[in-house]
């Protein structure tokens, strides 16, 4: 049996499985399972208020969860798969335990474009609850090695899927009643589901935003300083663009691209806070494209909001 099967069959036996996807590695358990989810939420340390996204290899398959309208649709076959999670109303009778939708009647779809998940998903058959791999509060793993670190001790399997593409999360929108609202920014630009479904509604409050985002999140050990032109001494500095190397210096992107930022941001913080420096100084990054979520997970790990 090859490694795929046996991950699809320890996910039919209850157990959970280390998934990598192209943003960030997650947590898997069948979504149908309330035990095995209650077995991620022990895991990560995760407050049962804060529901799971339910993975599916396409949006057939996440006709049979969500009732996705026009918008969604639109949305879904823009962008599935890949890194865009919609959170729809939850079809009566559907797959997704209670537990993983923490009560609510909505729930989160995403199809992710890896070729390891998708393998998974058709090798088991129904939908993966699978949160990023970190325990609750720190910074998401974009390697296989991370993963372990983190959420290793109750995974009975661990499929390798090389460092993540996009580095981090999906970008999350609600669509409901009508409205299409960005819950989560991304790992797919704002700018891009605008181009599909106009401009996006503001989430009007941090509660509706995402029920789990009002603790700390993605943070590291060292505290984090932002907008940063310089590190002081003893910090680590976080540069973005042309900056002199340095013992302490991690190049998010020595070219000012974005991608390749959101896709090391992760590592690197975890990199910089390996050296116990006295704080991390995080050089100013642009809000566009992927900028807005890089944005989010350093404010964020700085604890300026949620
Ligand atoms: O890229 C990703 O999305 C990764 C990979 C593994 O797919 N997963 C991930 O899952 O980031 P997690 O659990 O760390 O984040 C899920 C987010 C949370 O902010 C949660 O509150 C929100 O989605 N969410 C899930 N269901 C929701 C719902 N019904 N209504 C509003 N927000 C929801
Ligand atoms: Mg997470």
């Amino acid at each position: 049996m090859d490694e795929i099967q046996a991950a699809a069959e320890a996910l039919r036996r209850g157990k959970l499985v280390l998934m990598p996807t192209e943003t960030v590695y997650g947590l898997a358990a069948n979504a149908a399972d309330s035990a095995a989810v209650a077995g991620v939420f022990q895991a990560k340390g995760r407050p049962s208020f804060n529901p799971l996204i339910a993975h599916v290899a396409d949006l057939a398959a996440a006709t049979r969860v969500a009732d996705l309208d026009a918008r969604a649709v639109a949305l879904a076959k823009a962008f599935w798969p890949g890194p865009l999670t919609i959170v729809a109303p939850a079809l009566p009778g559907g797959p997704v335990c209670d537990l993983a939708r923490a009560g609510l009647d909505s729930v989160a779809v995403r199809a992710p474009a890896h070729p390891v998940a998708q393998a998974l998903l058709k090798a088991f058959g129904g939908p993966l609850c699978a949160p990023s791999a970190n325990r609750s509060g720190r910074p998401s793993p974009t390697t296989l090695t991370d993963a372990i670190a983190e959420t290793g001790f109750a995974a009975a399997a661990a499929l390798e899927g090389g460092p993540c593409a996009v580095g981090v999360e999906s970008t999350v929108v609600s669509v409901m009643d009508g409205t299409v609202r960005l819950l989560r920014p991304g790992g797919l630009a704002r700018e891009r589901i605008e181009v599909v479904v106009g401009r996006l509604t503001e989430a009007e409050n941090d509660a509706m935003r995402s029920p789990g985002r009002l603790v700390r999140h993605y943070a590291p050990q060292s505290k984090l300083r932002l907008d940063a032109q310089a590190p002081l001494p003893g910090e680590a500095y976080l540069a973005f663009g042309p900056w002199p190397e340095g013992p302490m210096v991690f190049n998010l992107s020595p070219a000012s691209d974005l991608n390749e930022a959101a896709q090391r941001l992760f590592s690197t913080l975890r990199a910089a806070d390996s050296l116990a420096p006295l704080a991390i100084a995080v050089a100013p990054i642009p809000g566009w494209g992927l900028g807005e979520a890089i944005n989010d997970r350093l404010r964020r790990a700085a604890g300026f909001i949620g």
